[in-house]
């Protein structure tokens, strides 16, 4: 390979790393790889597929805020949608941020 050559891939790298646009589609396979291992849709449907023991995800993102979202993930009182819903505060924050963005991307 050629010093041009080298050159010129490690342009092309350095910019597929700061494409600030990757970071969504990141946090979007984290969020939907979080819903399956965490159980998530043993109540509640992501795209028809899912338990209806609770309102679908699509449902949420037309009635929900981000912080609404979040305290039903992580909540200090312990008191989860009619008690119902698991405790998820021990996920990180980077798996809760990945999670409430997904659910509603609008902030
Ligand atoms: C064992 C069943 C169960 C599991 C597993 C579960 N939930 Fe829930 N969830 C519920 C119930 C029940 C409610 C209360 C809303 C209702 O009455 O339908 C709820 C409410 C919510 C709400 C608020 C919805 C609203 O309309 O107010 C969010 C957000 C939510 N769940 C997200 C999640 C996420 C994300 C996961 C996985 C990390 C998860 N839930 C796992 C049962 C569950």
């Amino acid at each position: 390979m050629s010093m041009a050559q080298r050159v010129s891939w490690l342009l092309i790298l350095a910019s597929i790393a700061a494409f600030p646009a990757n970071s969504h589609a990141v946090n979007d396979g984290l969020a939907r790889k979080l819903i399956n291992s965490q159980g998530c849709k043993a109540c509640h449907a992501l795209e028809g597929d899912g338990g209806t023991l609770s309102v679908s995800f699509e449902s949420m993102r037309t009635r929900l805020s981000r912080t609404e979202i979040r305290l039903q993930l992580v909540n200090q009182a312990g008191i989860h949608g009619n008690n119902a819903i698991p405790d998820f505060s021990h996920l990180d924050k980077t798996e809760i941020d990945a999670l409430v963005v997904f659910i509603q991307p609008i902030p």
